[in-house]
């Protein structure tokens, strides 16, 4: 079995379509049988409650896991696909970051989180009882892919997210300001790797809300693909209704309207994801 893959979903501008990839490109890796854990670590839960987590399914979320009350196994729902996991967020968590000032690794919290699952993994004959209960409710799935959604902000929360990950997926509006901001969160993915994760790579960046009758989105599009070259996927997702429709239903756009053109493009996203994986790991 190959080692999990760990990329977080960030861009600190808000509304860019970093939740609707973190649900729609897990469900369309899930649906191609990959096993999916997405961690929501923004307290807007939009990413839980796009993918049907409920309230009380929230008990345990992860702020108890980056607090350190609880570990990541305990927080772990099943959603309604089928090989998706979610930790799901509260607005608890928007008080997390307060609360890990002076606190030794606050910038690690998620890592050692996710660390100390593994273990758990490998080593299943050191649980107490109490975590065994943890693991029966888990199953402690060993993922192909974890998805990390984060809030629009270079936070602590945010800073959690890339220390844990090893590749960063960054969607970008296509807009006049799509490149706007885009150098601090470079500079912020170098810092993040001149002291707290030296193998953080940028995974790709992903084209969102393109809208084919405005000649704008075709110029950044463009523009983006001559900033950043390769690192842009080929795959782009259009501005399409279904996907914003989905959420309010509790379900991904692919399990809402999978015909729909926004459902297609994050099934091709997913394929070009793993043919870029396979790439890496041949390389
Ligand atoms: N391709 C799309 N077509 C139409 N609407 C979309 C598309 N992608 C996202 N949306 C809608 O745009 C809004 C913002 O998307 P989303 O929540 O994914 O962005 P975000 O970057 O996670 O936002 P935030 O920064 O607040 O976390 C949502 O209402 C979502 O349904
Ligand atoms: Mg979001």
């Amino acid at each position: 079995m190959d080692r999990t893959r760990i990329i977080v979903i960030a861009n600190q501008k808000g509304g860019v379509g970093k939740t609707t990839t973190a649900i729609n490109l897990g469900t369309a890796l899930a649906a191609v049988g990959k096993q999916i854990l997405v961690i929501d670590v923004d307290p807007q839960g939009n990413a839980s409650t796009g993918l049907g987590i409920t309230k009380p399914q929230r008990s345990v979320s992860i702020y108890e896991v980056i607090t350190g009350h609880a570990p990541l196994a305990e927080a772990i729902v099943e959603s309604q696909i089928p090989g998706l996991h979610v930790v799901p967020a509260t607005p608890d968590l928007a008080g997390a970051e307060m609360e890990l000032v002076g606190v030794p690794r606050r910038s690690f919290r998620l890592r050692d989180a996710l660390d100390g699952y593994h273990t758990q993994i490998a080593e299943p004959s050191t649980q107490s009882g109490s975590t065994a209960l943890s693991t029966e409710r888990s199953k402690l799935m060993v993922y192909d892919y974890i998805l990390i959604d984060c809030p629009p902000s270079l936070n602590l929360l945010t800073i959690n997210a890339m220390t844990a990950a090893d590749g960063m997926l960054v969607p970008l509006q296509c807009e006049f300001f799509a490149l706007e901001g885009l150098s601090q969160l470079l500079r912020t993915i170098d810092l993040v790797r001149g002291s707290l994760n030296p193998q953080l790579e940028i995974q790709g960046v992903v084209l969102t809300m393109f809208d084919k009758r405005n000649n704008l989105s075709e110029q950044v599009a463009e523009d983006v693909r001559k900033h950043l070259g390769e690192k842009v996927y080929q795959t782009i997702i259009p501005r399409n209704v279904r996907i914003s429709e989905a959420p309010s239903h509790g379900l991904p756009a692919l399990l809402y309207d999978v015909k729909s053109a926004g459902s297609q493009a994050y099934i091709k996203l997913a394929g070009e994801l793993i043919q870029r994986e396979r790439s890496r790991k041949a390389a």
